[in-house]
């Protein structure tokens, strides 16, 4: 048994039923243990991982610890942490402190906890960990081999950190390999930000105007996604590469001004701060769904919201229905936190195979070798490792280069 907080250590079989599932799916991560356990790569080390704690994160938590590391976990989200998880985990020997609905100040106390256990490595997911071993833990930095870091905001903060000269660190940007964006966030955010929404509000999709704002790695999968369902997408930029490209790909393109009153279903996905405000919510359609899946709940202004409401109540788990002056509902999703994993389980197994498979061997490499600090791509030989496996694991083979093709890519002469 690990230490623990958690909220219910009696919940411990229905989180490894749950774990055990998960495992059905993840090729990848087998393999990588298999072929690393009798090394015992994390011996003598302790591993700290700030994640979402819910089953497939479960499996990378097991992962580490059979080969070798003491573990400690903490959830990445207040509200993503499933309790049956956390008390699987523990009956399997990692330590977990977590439980969802934990508050800011519980959240925070929980990554002091983690840290507390002196980590040699830190997995972290959104940058709060690392930001925190900095800013208040700096004592503990000498042992640290380095960390990983899992999303797109994450990798944001620790490039300002570096930027700044504060980061004191080497740190893996998991999210920046290829076989981590392409798939989790396109896909995986796709599919289970979708899965998220209906499962939450058993509305349809069908013929409603979806506004994704964000055409991002994450943006692409929900329109992909939700178009799919038959939905009318809007898509919302300030980034005009990637407004033209939404226009490409078919979808309507406009400012959030001019998108607020045809909605019926808002979704963000830009890793930034007051995306749906005031002015947005005051001409948004009686019965508009709010949602984010971005990293922080800060991309739909919920003090807004609170301000503008004449009265709030709630009909159904993860639905916060505030009613406006005008008479109009607007339904708030998960209270604006990552609708996929607050009000789902998150991406799809075989999408996280890859992007645990890509943390656990990030891990790995950074026993191996010592890096100075600063924010570091995953090495390329990982990257491809990591899907040739996967195809492998598919039965699918990769055409060869023949010699002659080889060179005729080398060559300037011919
Ligand atoms: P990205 O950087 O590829 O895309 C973000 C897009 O938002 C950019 O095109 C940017 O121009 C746009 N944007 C910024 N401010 C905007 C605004 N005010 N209005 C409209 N568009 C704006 O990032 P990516 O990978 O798509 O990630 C987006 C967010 O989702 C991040 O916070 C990331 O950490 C998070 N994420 C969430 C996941 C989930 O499971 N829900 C999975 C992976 C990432």
């Amino acid at each position: 048994m690990g230490n623990y907080r958690i909220a219910d250590i009696e919940l411990s079989e229905s989180g490894n039923n749950k774990i055990e599932w998960a495992w059905e799916s993840m090729p990848v991560l087998k393999s990588i243990r298999d072929s690393q356990i009798s090394l015992q790569p994390f011996k003598d080390l302790t591993i700290a991982a700030c994640l979402h704690l819910e089953a497939k994160t479960a499996c990378l938590l097991e992962v580490l610890a059979q080969l070798g590391a003491t573990v400690v976990a903490t959830g990445s989200n207040p509200l993503s942490t499933q309790d049956d998880v956390c008390a699987g985990l523990v009956s399997s020997g990692v330590n977990v402190f977590s439980h969802r609905g934990m508050s800011t100040s519980e959240y925070f106390a929980n990554l002091r906890t983690a840290l507390d256990f002196h980590p040699d490595i830190v997995i972290d997911d959104g940058a709060d960990m690392i930001a925190l071993l900095h800013k208040e833990m700096p004592h503990l930095i000498r042992s640290v081999l380095g960390g990983s870091e899992e999303t797109t905001t994450g990798v944001n903060r620790l490039k300002a950190m570096e930027a700044d000269d504060a980061l004191k660190i080497p740190v893996i940007a998991v999210n920046d390999a290829k076989s981590k964006y392409l798939f989790d966030n396109r896909y995986g955010t796709g599919q289970s930000v979708l899965d998220g929404v209906m499962r939450t509000t058993n509305h349809l999709i069908a013929g409603k105007s979806v506004v994704v704002a964000g055409y991002g790695w994450c943006g692409r999968g929900v329109a992909l996604r939700a178009s799919a369902f038959g939905a009318r997408v809007i898509v919302v930029e300030v980034d005009p590469h990637r407004a033209f490209e939404a226009v490409m790909d078919g979808y309507e393109v406009m400012s959030m001004d001019m998108a607020a009153s045809r909605g019926d279903i808002f979704l963000t996905l830009t890793g930034n701060t007051d995306v749906l405000r005031k002015e947005h919510f005051k001409v948004m359609k009686d019965g508009a769904l709010l949602g984010n899946a971005g990293h922080f709940d800060v991309e739909i202004n919920k003090q807004d919201l609170e301000d503008i409401a004449v009265s709030k109540r709630s009909l159904k788990p993860n639905i916060e229905t505030y009613k406006l002056e005008n008479g109009r509902n607007l339904h708030l999703l998960a209270e604006g936190r990552l609708v996929n994993l607050a009000a789902g389980d998150g991406h799809p197994v075989e999408i996280m195979d890859l992007s645990f498979a890509l943390q656990l061997e990030s891990a790995i490499r950074l026993t191996r070798e010592s890096l100075s600090p600063g924010v570091y791509n995953v090495p390329s030989d990982i990257d491809r490792k990591i899907m040739e496996v996967k195809l492998g694991s598919m039965n699918i083979k990769l055409e060869k280069l023949t010699p002659a093709q080889e060179l005729y890519l080398k060559s300037w002469t011919e």
